[in-house]
């Protein structure tokens, strides 16, 4: 997590690293900071909290830079405070980081007996006094990359300045993102490509171990051997109209608004709908290789993992192959019996996420064929998949997944019915039959978007709920699990998931009259098993109202008995058992958009959350 931003170049540096910060702050946002070198000094800036509080306290800070670097930080090592926030000064290096520097106890007592002081509690300070010594024993900034890192282990990006090369930004990666924005007039360095997409559409990614050396008009790539790269310069295909609120209060709304247009370009770029066969965008084996899978494992965190759990459900019943789910961070710290004949599913809007990542190279190991589905073109997870599968989302800013979420869902469906075709368990008509679901969705979106009034409203009247439960059976189990998620994270209010049939088994203790427990019982058209679960999970809803709990229940439109079992109702376009995830997964979001703004919470940027974990 943290974001980090440099610019060299001819641009005013202030507004471009503050801008810049501006678009990382998902990514951490406890204490931010810049440094600008002009000719005669590196200034300073660092503030606890948030980029609007840097940028009051640079107002004044109107002189012409020769290049910068900035920081938003999410804490790991040493509180939020001043002290602790980034760019770290020690001697001739000013460095921002992100990653943890796991020998850092190690590094810190050589540097101290050095007589060297230690003025942060932060394991990136470290990192400063091992360049300057590097610097202050003539070497130049390229010889220290290679003793430095020699000395570092844990996963980090860095970007600094050295007095020594005053033109000169140094980027270094090892297990965090780093990318070099090219621009017309200077370079840029930065996490992620939001950051600089105003000024540039043309990126660098850089790989583990190697660095950059990043001039106002060159670039030079080498690997940490001293190898130069030639660097690939990819052209981004987001715009940077999409990186603003549109008018909207905050991004997560916008995000959730934005979901049938997200749907529509994800279905577009996804399916070639050849005259035989179902073909999928990114999915690089063919028929034979797809034949050969006995397996699929699919591996995520977060939102992800809820998106992996419905993928199960698509995938069994359409392509019948078994699928284990994992979260990346148990994943990768089992044993999983993986090979040849396992299709390895790695899911992750950012592409960056640490433990997926480390998931993914783990199945690599293990000889598994490693596809991804993500939605940063050109991330980590992406360069390092077998084939990789792309949502159309967009940029998605709010740190709560909304978008993304949604349109993980669409290409998992695609990818079961891709897998179902090459398999013979669909047959052509039925495979098209179901594709036309999807393509029906965004309108069946559109209507449920029109439930937002009436969900601000009803948020008024449960906002006393101390305790929130999410009930649902079979693919709307995944939905209650998301919809506990989002409140969760985005209001503070204890929320929880549960398979509806489970209540029985411990979570009905938590009923009383301060708890709220969202029902599910939307059955799709013309699925007998789901409809006759439906008087099951409406035993389930009277199990609850006998306890004084309060009931919002998301429903069929014109469900009339359910409603008059509720206290309050939600109804939803029926639709299909594929759609339907999708389609109540809108009123989940709405629900934890409009109590968390009811609550007064800071919804984009949640409490001790980041948007993207790049730490394990
Ligand atoms: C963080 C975010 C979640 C996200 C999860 C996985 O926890 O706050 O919203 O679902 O990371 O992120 P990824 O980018 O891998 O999907």
């Amino acid at each position: 997590m943290c974001g980090i931003i440099g610019y060299v170049g001819q641009q005013g540096h202030r507004e471009v690293l503050l801008d810049g910060l501006e678009r990382l702050e998902y990514r951490g946002y406890d204490s931010a900071g810049v440094a600008l070198r002009d000719h005669e000094a590196v200034h300073l800036f660092r503030v606890k909290g948030r980029i609007a509080t840097l940028r009051e306290r640079m107002a004044g800070a109107n002189f012409t830079a020769r290049a910068g670097i900035g920081h938003t930080r999410w804490a790991t090592h040493g509180a939020a405070s001043v002290r602790n926030a980034h760019p770290h000064r020690t001697g001739n290096i000013t460095l921002v980081h992100n990653g943890i520097i796991e020998n850092f106890a190690e590094l810190k007592n050589e540097i101290t007996a050095l007589g060297r002081v230690v003025k942060s509690d932060t394991d990136s300070e470290i990192v400063a006094h091992l360049f300057d010594i590097e610097i202050q024993n003539n070497k130049s900034l390229e010889e220290a990359v290679q003793s430095v890192t020699g000395r570092l282990r844990g996963a980090y990006a860095f970007v600094l300045m050295s007095d020594k090369e005053p033109d000169f930004l140094l980027g270094v990666r090892n297990g965090a993102p780093l990318l070099v924005g090219v621009g017309e007039g200077g370079n840029y360095l930065a996490s992620d490509v939001q950051a600089v997409l105003s000024h540039t559409k043309k990126i660098v990614y850089l790989e583990d171990k190697e660095f950059v050396l990043c001039g106002d008009k060159q670039i030079t790539v080498k690997r940490y051997d001293g190898r130069e790269i030639v660097p690939v310069v990819n052209t981004l295909n987001w715009s940077a109209d999409e990186i603003g609120r549109s008018g909207y209060p905050h991004y997560m709304l916008k995000e959730i608004h934005e979901q049938p247009m997200g749907l529509t370009r994800t279905l577009a770029s996804n399916v070639q709908k050849g005259k035989k066969k179902l073909t999928l965008s990114g999915l690089e084996a063919t028929d034979a290789k797809l034949g050969t899978f006995n397996k699929v494992s699919i591996v995520a965190c977060g939102t992800s993992w809820h998106a992996a759990l419905v993928g199960k459900f698509y995938i069994e019943r359409f392509a019948k192959i078994p699928v284990e789910v994992d979260y990346a961070s148990e994943f990768r710290y089992r044993e999983p019996v993986l090979d040849e004949r396992t299709l390895s599913l790695f899911i992750s809007q950012s592409g960056e996420t640490a433990d997926t990542l480390a998931a993914l190279r783990e199945a690599k190991d293990r000889r598994a064929y490693a596809a991804s589905l993500v939605n940063v073109q050109g991330s980590s997870i992406a360069r390092e998949s077998n084939s990789v599968l792309l949502t159309q989302a967009g940029p998605e800013i709010g740190v709560a997944s909304t978008k993304a979420f949604t349109t993980q869902l669409s290409v998992l469906y695609l990818l079961a019915l891709r897998l179902g075709r090459a398999r013979g368990t669909l047959s052509s008509s039925q495979a098209d039959t179901l594709l036309a679901e999807l393509s029906e969705l965004p309108f069946q979106m559109e209507r449920v978007l029109g439930l937002s009034d009436n969900i601000d409203k009803l948020t008024h009247t449960l906002l006393r709920s101390k305790l929130w439960l999410f009930m649902g059976r079979g693919i709307h189990y995944p939905v209650a699990l998301e919809g506990a998620l989002k409140l969760k994270e985005i209001t503070y209010l204890h929320a929880e998931g549960y398979p509806a049939g489970e209540m029985k088994h411990g979570p009905i203790a938590l009923i009383d009259r301060a708890s709220t427990t969202v029902v599910l019982c939307a059955p799709p058209e013309g699925e007998s098993l789901l409809t006759q679960m439906r008087e099951k999970v409406l035993s389930n809803l009277m199990e609850v109202k006998a306890r004084g709990g309060k009931i919002l229940a998301v429903g069929s439109e014109g469900d009339t008995e359910l409603q008059g079992l509720s206290d309050a109702f939600l109804g939803v376009p029926r639709c299909s058992w594929g759609m339907s995830p999708l389609v109540l997964s809108i009123p989940m979001q709405l629900l934890a958009y409009y109590t968390a703004v009811h609550l007064g919470r800071d919804v984009d940027k949640p409490r001790n959350l980041a948007k993207s974990v790049t730490v394990e």
